[in-house]
């Protein structure tokens, strides 16, 4: 059953919250009117769950699954595909319409020759690997924290503190040289954002030749870093061709920067429009590791997750044909009242890590240890040291990510 909306912060920031839902094939996806509530739109597919179909932007007719134990099971299937270069996958947007033109490591490659790419990088994101970086992130944190403090009030969170922390740990960890952050930052925006296919894929190709010529020197001038280790050390299952380590590079940098600042900016502006939840928090009565594993569930900044069946598939009753498309909707998922009570709650107290924040099954984010350090340490510190952190404008005037896959905040004016 879905529930009510009690929050006073989701009714005044979305003022469709409650109208009529439609109860044709629903758009998917579709713009959050409140940043950290799903869209309104969506509560047929609440009424629906855990399996529903919609409608992509081309008017193609897609599964969405909705539902948290369904979720884990399809997401762990292996007729479900994530091969993007298939003529039949689901693409979310018209801006990705040539995404079967290109291929994406990890994200875009189905097992056995996806378990042979994860296998190559995942003693870098180890819980070791990455506990031994938190002194590095606490020091990125701090230095930016000196900075926004030297400048004194207001200040804009998203460019002064949101995205560089991430950026900064992850070309320190990639190996890549922070000073062209501008650069790399301006063509993720592009490939993600677009506004058209034609931006994507330009951005695609500059990131590439970008990273292309970084590895070629890293040949003859080691460095320290992941991508060092790929070329120079000896791998069981063979060298790592040049084109496999551009497309590395290029999921590794997107994936490691983006979603992070995301949540960063994202969770402050949530937090600052729950004072009691955040209370909670400044009176110490919880810890921001509770505090990062909720606002992961709340706010599933990873929406519409997409997948291809390659076989006809029966769920429940119900058969997904081979070439039909499936979307994960994580929002509506990790707000699953069977499995989260009170879900539409930001709520301390519930055991929240069985989120699907991260996916799950084979894909699921290869960058989980590094992002809760990450969020953990800059949440901490950012409300330790500013306890007077507030809006510097009123939240209806802050605008939000035009949303369909990754969701967060544009820009965050905040003083203390
Ligand atoms: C809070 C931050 C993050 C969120 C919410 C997030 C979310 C996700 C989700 C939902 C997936 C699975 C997608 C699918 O199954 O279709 C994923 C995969 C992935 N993520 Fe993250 N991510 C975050 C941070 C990071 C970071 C910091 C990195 C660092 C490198 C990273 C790297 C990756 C990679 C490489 C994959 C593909 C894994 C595979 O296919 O084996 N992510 N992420």
């Amino acid at each position: 059953m879905t529930e009510p909306t009690t929050d006073p912060a989701r009714q005044d920031l979305d003022p469709i919250a409650h109208a009529t839902a439609p109860t044709a094939a629903t758009p998917f996806p579709q713009d959050r009117g409140c940043p950290y509530h799903p869209p309104a739109g969506y509560e047929p597919l609440r009424a629906g769950r855990p399996l529903s179909r919609v409608t992509l932007f081309d008017g193609r007719p897609v599964w969405a699954v909705t539902g948290h134990a369904l979720a884990r099971r399809l997401l762990a299937d292996p007729r479900l595909s994530t091969d993007r270069t298939h003529p039949d996958f689901p693409v979310p947007a018209a801006r990705f319409a040539n995404v079967e033109q290109r291929r994406v490591a990890l994200l875009g490659v189905d097992d056995p020759e996806h378990n042979v790419q994860r296998r190559m990088l995942i003693p870098s994101f180890s819980v070791k690997r990455i506990g031994a970086l938190r002194p590095r992130i606490q020091e990125t944190v701090d230095r930016l924290l000196d900075a926004m403090e030297r400048q004194g009030p207001p200040a804009e969170l998203v460019s002064a503190y949101a995205l560089p922390v991430p950026s900064m740990v992850i070309c320190a960890l990639l190996g890549v040289p922070y000073a062209d952050h501008e650069f790399f930052e301006e063509c993720s925006q592009r490939l993600l954002r677009g506004p058209g296919a034609a931006d994507v894929n330009r951005a695609r190709d500059e990131l590439e030749e970008y990273l292309g010529a970084l590895i070629d020197r890293k040949r003859t001038e080691p460095g320290e870093g992941l991508l060092d280790e790929l070329i120079h050390r000896d791998h069981p299952d063979g060298p790592v061709g040049r084109e496999e380590l551009i497309s590395f590079a290029v999921i590794l940098l997107i994936a490691g920067h983006e979603t992070t600042a995301n949540m960063i900016s994202l969770g402050t502006f949530t937090l600052l429009r729950h004072p009691e939840q955040l209370a909670a928090l400044r009176a110490g009565e919880t810890t921001t590791t509770v505090v990062v594993e909720e606002l992961l569930r709340f706010l599933s900044i990873a929406e519409g997750l997409q997948r291809l069946a390659t076989e006809d598939m029966e769920v429940d009753g119900t058969t997904i044909r081979k070439g039909e498309g499936v979307v994960f909707s994580t929002s509506l998922i990790n707000r699953d009242a069977d499995v989260f009570p009170r879900a539409e709650t930001l709520d301390w107290d519930r055991p929240a890590r069985h989120h699907l924040a991260f996916g799950f099954g084979v894909h699921q984010c290869l960058g989980q240890n590094l992002a809760r350090a990450e969020l953990d340490i800059a949440m901490r510190t950012l409300f330790e040291r500013l306890p007077n952190l507030r809006l510097a404008v009123p939240a209806q005037e802050i605008p939000h990510k035009p949303g369909d896959t990754i969701q967060g905040m544009l820009e965050l004016p905040v003083a203390w």
